[in-house]
């Protein structure tokens, strides 16, 4: 349809241009991966993207993004020892508030949300990594989202041999690779999660490829390339769902 009389027509005038545009019922965008991955890179490099097309889209965080997920978020960092369930509570309180708060509102304005983790970081953290129950984390997940199942997922695929030397800025294994993810320290100068062994990331890294294998919703990205061409893969693919949901073409262009 490049280039059709349509398309002029849908995008042709000034005022057009202007206007934001939005997709009936929202989109609903996840990125997850272990540490170290550049995943919240990519999550802003995509927003960015969006948002220069004239896309109407926000970005959020979890846990953050709402008074409650930043107390988290700093509980998170600061807490030595705590049981799977327990985390898991807190992280679903904070999604829940997140959905009420941020998320819904903005699907049901038609706009896309692109939101660095979800669903699938509890999973993968909390229950394969830390041994909670998959099936209770799930029905968690169900009830503090009502459902609400991502239209696409990105998953950055790193091993954690060179994601967590990433983290610690120790020399990249990949040559050329740009993983545009600074040394992050959080405020208590703790990283709770990237200092646990190396098994409890190889655990995250094979519940997230596993779960990707179940649903058509995954779209698995090697992190080991070039910052600039896992944003253009992610934009090719986040370009055909929202073709298919009626966005015309020519906006891509602009
Ligand atoms: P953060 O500093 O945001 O790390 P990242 O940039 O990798 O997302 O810290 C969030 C931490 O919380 C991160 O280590 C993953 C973890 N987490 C869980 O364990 N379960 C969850 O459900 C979520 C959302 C995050």
């Amino acid at each position: 349809m490049a280039g059709t009389q349509q398309e002029e027509m849908d995008f042709g005038s000034d005022s057009e241009r202007m206007k934001k545009r939005t997709v009936e019922g929202g989109l609903l965008i996840t990125f997850e991966g272990g540490e170290g991955v550049g995943k919240s890179t990519q999550a802003e490099r995509l927003f960015h993207k969006l948002q220069s097309f004239g896309i109407d889209s926000i970005q959020a965080q979890e846990p953050g993004s709402s008074d409650l997920g930043n107390n988290v978020r700093s509980w998170i960092k600061r807490a030595n020892s705590s049981s799977p369930l327990a985390e898991t509570l807190l992280f679903e309180a904070a999604r829940a508030q997140l959905m009420f708060e941020t998320v819904r509102p903005a699907l049901d304005r038609g706009k896309v949300v692109v939101l660095d983790r979800y669903t699938d970081s509890t999973l993968a953290y909390q229950g394969y990594a830390r041994g909670g129950d998959l099936q209770t984390i799930t029905q968690l997940n169900n009830i503090a989202t009502a459902n609400l199942e991502p239209h696409l997922t990105v998953l950055l695929d790193l091993d954690p041999k060179v994601s967590l030397a990433r983290v610690n800025n120790e020399p990249d294994l990949f040559s050329g690779a740009d993983s545009g993810s600074p040394t992050r320290v959080d405020d208590e100068g703790q990283r709770r999660f990237e200092d646990q062994p190396m098994n409890f990331h190889q655990n995250i890294r094979n519940g997230y490829l596993e779960m990707s294998k179940k649903d058509s919703r995954w779209c698995v990205i090697k992190a080991d390339q070039a910052g600039h061409r896992i944003a253009d893969a992610i934009l090719k693919r986040v370009r055909r769902l929202l073709i298919e949901r009626a966005i015309p073409e020519a906006v891509f262009r602009s």
